[in-house]
């Protein structure tokens, strides 16, 4: 009998890359559009296996349900793992994700916020479309010589890097785990958080979602940055106190502002809210600022991201009911991949 797989959060293009890719695993996937949560956790009774995305919601009281329905794994078809409570999920349920499957998807996107918002063709696009061939208030910047600030220089800030050093800028860096020798050899200068906000032009995000970095942009390290610096999102929304950019973005402290991820994503994004009324007024102020362009957490969409998610999280899923060693299973305690150098976790 093939395994039953639950597979939540499904959209169209899920199905089209698992299906595809399923042919040679067999698992018996079904797919449920909605997200998992405590409201809709008892869908997953009967299966094997679940399979979740970045905004379900993997706390106490839903990994309970699965361990009551005798599930022991959780394949998370993504990267980050922050809406997982690890501690609920020990010696319950297995967790395993995504490491990889396409750090230049995100780190492109990145480039493309960043290169839209420096020369405003969000913009000049609707302009130009309704006949106003007008250049005023589109003026740009340079980017050759000016500085960039990464901040996580893991797989995604790492091609983020490479490409902006394309562009001839100087790169800042800074991460909990520095690589000086990728530093050394591609000339990036790793440099405390406050000297990283304090010369970088443009400062892009691409560190996980933790208790250190939880609102790491917030007041009072936007005011030690430079006036009219951009601020790049493409890694959690939690990682921006947003109340407190939309008053920098109001004031001019930061001149623009790219987000494919936002703190309360999980209701909006991905969804067709356009003949609603977005009741959010938070996220209402960000989309109607000239200086921010937002997408719906789209960074991952790629072909090449799709079928590389689908090939890894079932052959997670395999290697989970094969009984073998779990590659990829998460660690809870420590970010860096110290799984990856010992075979051993770190708890
Ligand atoms: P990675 O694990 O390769 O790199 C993360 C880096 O952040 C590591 O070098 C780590 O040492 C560093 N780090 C950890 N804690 C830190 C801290 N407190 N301060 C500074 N650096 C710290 O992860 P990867 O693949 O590069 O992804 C980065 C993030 O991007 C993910 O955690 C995820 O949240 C986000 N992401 C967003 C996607 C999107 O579609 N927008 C898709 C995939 C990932």
């Amino acid at each position: 009998m093939p395994k039953k797989v639950a597979f939540f959060d499904a959209r169209p293009y899920d199905r089209k890359s698992f299906d595809e890719v399923n042919r040679k695993f067999g698992f018996d996937i079904t797919y449920f559009e909605a997200h998992l949560n405590p409201n809709t956790v008892e869908l997953s009774a009967g299966f094997d296996a679940v399979c979740a995305f970045v905004n379900d919601t993997l706390n106490a009281e839903v990994i309970e349900h699965l361990h009551q329905h005798q599930i022991g794994l959780i394949a998370l078809r993504c990267a980050g793992y922050n809406n997982v409570d690890f501690k609920a999920a020990l010696n319950k349920v297995h967790v395993v994700r995504v490491p990889a499957y396409s750090p230049y998807a995100v780190a492109e996107h990145a480039m493309a916020l960043i290169l839209a918002l420096n020369r405003k063709t969000h913009r000049a696009f609707y302009r130009t479309r309704d006949g106003n061939f007008s250049i005023n208030g589109l003026l740009g910047f340079d980017m050759y010589g000016k500085t960039a600030g990464v901040i996580g220089t893991g797989k995604i800030g790492k091609c983020l890097i490479a490409i902006l050093k394309g562009f001839g800028m100087r790169i800042l860096a800074n991460d909990a785990y520095p690589d000086q020798k990728f530093a050394k050899a591609n000339g990036v200068e790793y440099v405390s958080l406050e000297e990283l906000y304090r010369q970088s032009d443009i400062i892009s995000l691409h560190c996980p979602l933790t208790p250190e970095t939880d609102h790491m942009i917030n007041a009072r390290t936007i005011s030690s940055m430079k006036n009219g610096v951009m601020i790049i999102n493409t890694g959690r929304g939690r990682l921006i106190h947003t109340e407190d950019l939309i008053e920098a973005l109001k004031s001019g402290k930061v001149g623009s502002a790219g987000l494919d991820v936002y703190e309360e994503e999980s209701e909006y994004f991905f969804e067709d809210f356009s003949t609603q009324v977005i009741s959010d007024d938070v996220l209402a102020r960000l989309l109607i600022l000239p200086n921010v362009l937002i997408t719906s957490h789209q960074g991952f969409f790629t072909a090449e991201a799709l079928h590389n998610i689908a090939e890894t999280t079932l052959s997670n899923i395999r290697e989970y009911f094969d009984g073998g060693y779990l590659e990829n299973e998460i660690c809870y305690k420590c970010d860096h991949d110290c799984r990856k150098n010992e075979k051993k976790r770190c708890w």
